[in-house]
């Protein structure tokens, strides 16, 4: 990190292709193009170098531009091997930013991207705002760089998976910065994480193998926000869906929600698709893979790979990988073969281009204001985690009705009084689940 690699992307040539995208998107974005509109003439990011790791998608290269607009200098890198659109990152690349992102680097590349984040320009100014997605950026700047802490005024995570290795630190007492949590706002993960799921899930499976969907049998684990996007993305497409949980209460929604509930055990022998949504670990193992169907499709779109067991796969049954085309493995389990899809790894980013624009402009719409709140008041907040007021949450909300044409009704005063809450919000108490 002495030297200074202005960016590193797979070409650059791409860039006007990713241009293009971009400004499709940014029409599909008016969340963070009003933050623009309200923000941008002040420059109350001036002085923030924030460093990202964030997959490195056409959504993501608004949300980068929204940051600069602010007064803000960014580095970029993805927060997962497979996640990077090489023509996002080359438009992000060819506008001077510096990103270090390419779509099928190796562990020591991604940790490399990473580091390079860390130091701006050529001067080596080091960063002082992290915007993370899974916690990756942020480890390695508390376990390996501890001195870079004192200049830095917090963190804003996207996803539950890096929200809960913070509250973690919190526990243990090792988060040494203030912490905004994305994923709890409820304009993020009531959104991104169950729409968002469920446009993108079908899409990768059907880029992946084109397979037919409909009459298929389709298992989901788990049925949080993630799982309940997830099997309604696979209904919608014609399957038959099987859900597997732990919690009494989610197993109980998706019962009512009309999906078969059962162990994965039994599940798995009747899968022709299989999805783990869950944000833990070893949901399918060896004795799942051996009790699959030939030709099953096995993929995650929880946050890291050790959903799947694919340390075992690879070791017990890695001499039989066939690799069809990149992020499309078969391979052989005692005579059945067992399709995996981006290696295990979140599939609607390995296979497909992850979340549309629209529902991202909420979830990025939450990282703004994050940055910009811990940027300006950093010193009222303790080294702990928050999620943003619920009258920012609503805003964020109120951003994205116009696009869709939805018209609000209007509290009177009278009725505001009678249900306890202000004409202009927030309507709801924070116990409120939604
Ligand atoms: P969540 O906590 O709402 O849901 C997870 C569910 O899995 C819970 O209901 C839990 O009871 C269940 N579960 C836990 N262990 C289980 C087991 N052994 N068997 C069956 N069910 C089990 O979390 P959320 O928000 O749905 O996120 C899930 C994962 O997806 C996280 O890793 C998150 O970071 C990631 N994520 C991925 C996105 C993508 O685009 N691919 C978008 C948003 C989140």
């Amino acid at each position: 990190v002495d030297t200074f690699v202005k960016h590193k992307v797979k070409d650059i040539s791409l860039a006007a292709w990713g241009r293009k995208e971009i400004e499709l998107a940014e029409a599909e974005m008016p969340g963070l193009m009003s933050i623009r509109k309200e923000f941008g003439p002040s420059k109350p990011l001036k002085g923030a170098r924030v460093a990202g790791c964030l997959h490195m998608t056409i959504q993501t290269a608004v949300l980068i531009e929204t940051l600069i607009e602010l007064g803000a200098e960014v580095t970029w890198s993805s927060c997962n091997i497979f996640s990077t659109q090489d023509h996002a990152a080359a438009a992000i690349a060819a506008a001077g930013i510096s990103v270090y992102a390419w779509k099928g680097m190796n562990e020591e590349e991604f940790d490399w991207c990473i580091e390079q984040t860390l130091f701006f320009g050529e001067d080596r100014k080091p960063l002082n705002m992290i915007l993370d997605d899974g916690g990756d950026l942020t480890n390695m700047v508390l376990d390996r760089f501890p001195e870079l802490v004192k200049d830095i005024r917090g963190i804003s995570e996207e996803t539950t998976t890096g929200v809960l290795r913070l509250k973690d630190r919190e526990r243990n007492g090792s988060l040494v910065l203030p912490a905004i949590n994305i994923n709890d706002s409820v304009t993020k993960s009531k959104f991104d994480n169950k729409y968002g799921c469920k446009e993108s899930l079908v899409d990768s499976i059907r880029r992946a193998t084109d397979v037919m969907m409909a009459g298929k049998v389709a298992v989901v684990a788990g049925y949080g926000d993630v799982g309940k996007g997830s099997a309604a993305s696979l209904r919608g497409a014609g399957a038959r869906v099987i859900v597997t949980e732990i919690d009494p209460i989610c197993a109980l929604q998706a019962a009512m929600d009309g999906y078969e509930v059962k162990k994965m055990a039994d599940a798995v022998k009747r899968a022709d698709i299989v999805v783990t949504a869950t944000g833990n670990k070893n949901i399918i193992t060896g004795e799942h893979f051996k009790a699959m169907r030939d030709k099953v499709i096995v993929c995650n779109i929880g946050h890291f790979d050790n959903e799947i067991d694919m340390a075992w796969l690879n070791k017990t049954y890695g001499s039989t990988k066939v690799t069809v085309k990149p992020q499309v493995d078969i391979y052989n389990v005692d005579g059945h073969d067992v399709i995996i899809l981006a290696e295990g790894r979140l599939v609607n980013l390995g296979c497909a281009t992850g979340h549309p624009s629209f529902v991202m402009s909420s979830s990025f719409s939450n990282q703004v204001i994050a940055q910009l709140e811990l940027w300006e008041n950093s010193s009222k907040y303790e080294n702990k985690v928050y999620t943003l007021p619920k009258s920012l949450d609503e805003k964020v909300a109120r951003l994205h009705l116009s696009k869709i044409d939805v018209e609000l009704d209007i509290l009177s005063a009278d009725q505001a009084a009678y249900i306890g809450v202000t004409v202009d919000g927030p309507y709801k108490n924070d116990e409120y689940r939604y």
